[in-house]
């Protein structure tokens, strides 16, 4: 629609129309104390990631539909009941990525990835949208950091990414994120297992809620972590595949542990941890926090040795992780860990209007050498640019006056104790810089 037109309409709407436009349900406005954190988070996570030797992959925020009907899993709940999905104008079916690790899997067969050196080790800092009921800690647009390792079948891949995850937590502060464990075994050993629980929950199935009564036939596996208490009595002595590991499964799954007991990383085994998406294998983990409710999975992780052939690629086993920000934030904020503060302005110049322009240049003129200053923008008299000020906690005030206009020295005033300081206005920015 020509802008214009869509000016005209919007002006003919009732006014309180207007104003009650409001964010889409579950969508978030981030302003600067929030951004700066996450500002903070993604530095700390792109600094360590980079050191454990990852590269950054940057993705498109929106994927063909089919990528995650193949990659995330039909019967998922993500994909037939939290996508976003819409056709364009060229008559393809388009989705909101709802995750990060299905396009980086697209990505690294598009490029020929599989050429590369093997492990190779990408990361990634995405928005992702999903459907979901909104409640504290989950929302219908969120972030998560990830990061996603190929090439390597040996159980070092999942230690080397837990160390990474424990040491970025540590970094962090937070010291009691709780790392529950299991493995949910192989292509070998899983349809046996898929069997039996089968036929467990078929005795059952009168004691399951409805999801769990459909799940059972074409998703068992998925019943096993089912949040409500009535199913998971009925699931007490229900088979777990951690018991029916094929042998190389098994091995696999010991030596995982094995390091992570050389690496002093605790950890906590849940057997019936299975994880929301389909393409795992073998190794699946979480990472708790117990400060933030009852969305307490900060992180979600595992193997997915079957994802990179199952989307038309060569065999190429995998690990990785994605965790959520906000959530993450939340955690450190009910831990009462401090991120850094937002910057203080060093400097407020005081101006009026004969001075406007000189004092502008100067701006200009620190602010190129990174100094940090506010000075007027709006005609204010002295008085309210005083207070403005006091209001920004500036660390010092310069009142830009007539005598100014091309001096020598300039006069700094020192917020915390009044104190005034004469100083060249050629070592100005010197002096603002240390
Ligand atoms: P996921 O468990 O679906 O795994 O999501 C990872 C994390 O994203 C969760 O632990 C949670 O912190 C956060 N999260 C998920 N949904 C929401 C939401 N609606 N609102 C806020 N935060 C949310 C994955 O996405 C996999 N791709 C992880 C992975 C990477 N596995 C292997 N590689």
């Amino acid at each position: 629609m020509p802008s214009g037109q869509y000016k005209l309409e919007a002006a003919n709407k009732a006014e309180d129309e207007i104003m009650s436009i409001q964010a889409p349900k579950g969508c978030r406005d981030i302003f600067a104390e929030e951004a700066k954190a996450v500002r903070y988070l993604e530095e700390q996570f792109s600094q360590l990631a980079e050191v454990y030797g990852f590269k950054e992959i940057r993705l498109p925020t929106f994927e063909h539909t089919e990528l995650f009907l193949r990659g995330v899993g039909e019967q998922t709940d993500i994909v037939s009941k939290e996508m976003y999905s819409f056709t364009d104008k060229g008559g393809r079916s388009i989705t909101l990525r709802p995750e990060g690790t299905a396009g980086v899997v697209r990505a690294y067969l598009e490029h020929g990835l599989a050429a590369e050196p093997s492990p190779l080790k990408l990361y990634y800092m995405i928005n992702a949208f999903r459907y979901e009921r909104p409640q504290k800690g989950r929302y219908r647009e969120f972030q998560q950091f990830g990061m996603e390792l190929f090439g390597s079948e040996n159980p070092a891949a999942e230690a080397d990414i837990l160390s990474f995850l424990d040491s970025y937590f540590k970094r962090l502060g937070l010291k009691d994120c709780e790392l529950v464990l299991n493995s949910i075994g192989c292509a070998e050993c899983r349809p046996a297992f898929h069997a039996e629980l089968q036929s467990y929950l078929r005795k059952e199935k009168d004691r399951l809620c409805p999801d769990c009564a459909e799940r059972m036939e074409r998703n068992p596996l998925r019943c096993l972590d089912c949040k409500l208490d009535s199913c998971q009595s009925v699931l007490a002595d229900a088979p777990v595949p951690v018991d029916k590991l094929c042998p190389s499964c098994a091995e696999h799954y010991a030596e995982v542990k094995e390091l992570l007991n050389a690496l002093k990383i605790p950890y906590r085994e849940d057997p019936k941890l299975v994880r929301g998406l389909d393409y795992y294998t073998r190794t699946v983990f979480e990472f708790h926090a117990d400060g933030i409710g009852a969305q307490s999975a900060i992180c979600g992780g595992g193997r997915y040795d079957s994802l990179v052939s199952s989307l038309g690629g060569p065999e190429t086993p995998a690990v990785g992780f994605a965790f959520g920000v906000e959530r993450l934030r939340m955690e450190l904020e009910a831990k009462g860990i401090e991120l850094p503060e937002l910057l203080k302005p060093r400097l407020q110049i005081i101006s009026f209007p004969e001075t406007r322009a000189e004092s502008l240049a100067l701006a200009k003129e620190l602010r190129a050498a990174g100094i940090y200053l506010e000075c007027d923008l709006m005609g204010r008299s002295f008085k309210a640019q005083m207070k403005q000020a006091n209001r920004l906690a500036a660390e010092y005030i310069l009142i830009y006056g007539e005598s100014e206009l091309g001096a020598n020295e300039l006069k700094l005033r020192r917020m915390s104790d009044g104190e005034e300081l004469l100083v060249a206005r050629a070592a100005l920015k010197d002096f603002l810089s240390q």
